[in-house]
């Protein structure tokens, strides 16, 4: 085993210094200096809305073309929301005799020249014409939830089990970018979710085969078996997300059954603290805490905006759920706030973490951003009351030695530089959103065990590994040679932890860089990380790096 000692700064500096000579270094931590500018950035969450908070059963073509209208005119499409996501109740279950899928006509009718009714290709093209996507949604059983309706009558068999092949494949070819699948078939069938989800990624894989068009996987089974352990590629899947909880308030309608609900601060902190499972977000795959409530009744502005703060430090998908054609200019600015945004958007990919708290209530959660030395900050109070809350550049991962700027980003505010740490007070059940941006901390660089003999379709291990918190940040120097990515399964500790994604990194063989979170449950040096590549050729795992 090797093992060095190196900082992001001095790695820079040599990177800069390489760049300026012209060729290449030959010194000690020359590998770093290079790997240093070879961040590869992985798919981002997805943005975008969804019909099923705001009009349940009662979406059709006319409530998704006001909706898709409406996020194009606010300003929601240039800020980055781009899906525009069909739930449940667009389809009733009927089938024609060679069980595609027939939908209401009335609902869906020809909206151009040459379109026929009922064919979900219409809404498709006119979301399409706005530079937006479409998502449309089924079950991974042979009923949907519409078999418990929240609002209008009771539909059975609304799900794509038996059909996997031929509803995907349709979905494709109708054009959509996105399907949510979703589990009431499944649990009441008490089939098992990480096979069947499996046999969906696999008809995705297969449609995208034959019409060229991907959809995005989301994958709603509320958490209730832990997807986050099966949910990481699978089935073969690039980039997916999984629910994490139930969701946070049943359908509001306006002048229908129910309008009088109202959505609770206390169900957004609930599935956000459900959400929060950082070993299994990284390079493109995501914990899912439901659509998004912001600008729904029950929330304050204050508490809209610590619900979009909550979901950006996670990386969570940013899917509004509100009526997009009824936002208040406070709602809307706090789901544009670009820099806001910027962060759940952020190109490493990684989850936020609780990096202290304080009594009861009172976090601080940090996520890693790509800039060397930023991290989002939430400075979070659960309690009754105001209070101070510190955070701490040592808890950060940043160097205590140096100064950091800190920015506002709800006032969109520098609040100037401090050394070693910032205070300050934060009100009853509200949160300060910041970007600290210091030095950052020594990372400790390590070798292969089995450099050497190693082929590339075998285990890499690392081992006598430490880190300085349980929850550890890890970057991973690897070549993939091939135009698509590959996958390897982490061990950590002879636990299976995850499957990590390694996007191409070009044909020069030039390594690039991916980081993942993972848990180190052994004292000091006594961790040993093994991947083993999922029979792929072309990939190559040289070092990683720990916080
Ligand atoms: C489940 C999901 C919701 C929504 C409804 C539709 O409850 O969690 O997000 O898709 O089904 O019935």
């Amino acid at each position: 085993m090797r093992k060095d000692s190196d900082s992001k700064h001095a790695r820079r500096t040599l990177a800069v210094l390489a760049v300026f000579a012209g060729m290449a270094l030959i010194l000690p931590g020359a590998m770093q200096a290079a790997n240093a500018q070879r961040q590869i950035a992985v798919p981002p969450p997805p943005m975008g809305w969804s019909s099923w908070n705001s009009f349940s059963n009662t979406v059709d073509a006319k409530v998704v073309m006001d909706q898709a209208k409406a996020m194009v005119a606010n300003g929601m499409a240039k800020a980055g929301y781009q899906y525009v996501n069909i739930d449940e109740g667009w389809w009733q279950g009927q089938r024609d005799v060679e069980g595609n899928i027939v939908v209401d006509a009335k609902a869906w009718p020809a909206m151009a020249a040459g379109e026929r009714a009922g064919d979900m290709a219409n809404i498709v093209r006119y979301i399409h014409s706005l530079g937006l996507k479409a998502g449309i949604y089924t079950d991974a059983g042979m009923d949907g939830c519409s078999m418990y309706p929240d609002l209008g009558p009771v539909y059975q068999h609304v799900g794509s089990e038996g059909h996997y092949e031929q509803d995907f494949l349709q979905f494709a070819k109708w054009g959509f970018d996105y399907v949510k699948v979703d589990w009431c078939g499944g649990d009441k069938e008490k089939l098992d979710p990480a096979v069947q989800y499996a046999e969906v990624a696999r008809a995705i894989g297969r449609a995208e085969g034959v019409t060229g068009r991907r959809l995005y996987f989301s994958i709603c089974e509320w958490g209730n078996n832990s997807p986050w352990t099966w949910a990481v590629n699978v089935g073969g899947s690039p980039a997916d997300i999984w629910r994490t909880s139930g969701d946070i308030v049943a359908p509001i309608v306006p002048h229908e059954k129910h309008s009088g609900r109202l959505a609770s601060f206390a169900g957004v902190l609930s599935n956000f603290d459900q959400g929060i499972h950082p070993e299994a977000e990284h390079t493109g795959f995501y914990n899912d805490p439901d659509m998004m409530v912001v600008g729904m009744p029950g929330l304050t502005d204050a508490q809209n905006r610590v619900h979009m703060s909550l979901w950006t430090i996670s990386a969570a998908p940013l899917l509004a759920g509100a009526d997009l054609t009824t936002l208040s200019d406070a709602t809307l600015a706090t789901l544009t706030n670009p820099e806001v945004i910027a962060v759940d958007q952020d190109s490493l990919g990684l989850q936020g973490i609780k990096v202290a708290s304080y009594g009861d209530g009172l976090e601080v959660w940090s996520k890693a951003l790509s800039t060397p030395g930023e991290r989002a900050v939430l400075l979070l109070n659960r309690t009754g009351d105001p209070a101070a809350i510190t955070v701490h550049w040592g808890d950060l991962g940043l160097s205590d030695a140096s100064p950091a700027s800190v920015r506002d980003l709800w006032a969109r505010k520098d609040l100037g530089s401090f050394s070693s740490s910032y205070s300050a007070t934060v009100q009853s059940n509200d949160a300060a959103m910041l970007i600290v941006h210091g030095s950052e901390g020594k990372l400790t660089t390590y070798a292969p065990a089995r450099a050497d003999g190693a082929r590339k379709d075998q285990e890499v291990s690392f081992t006598q590994v430490s880190s300085r918190v349980r929850m550890a940040r890890v970057r991973i120097s690897y070549t993939n040679s091939e135009k698509a990515p590959r996958f390897a399964d982490l061990r950590v500790n002879d636990r299976i932890a995850t499957r990590v994604a390694f996007p191409p990194t070009g044909s020069e063989n030039k390594a690039g860089e991916v980081w993942i979170e993972t848990l180190f449950d052994r004292e000091g040096a006594q961790n040993v990380l093994s991947f083993t590549p999922i029979s792929d050729p072309g990939l190559s795992i040289e070092s990683i790096a720990v916080e």
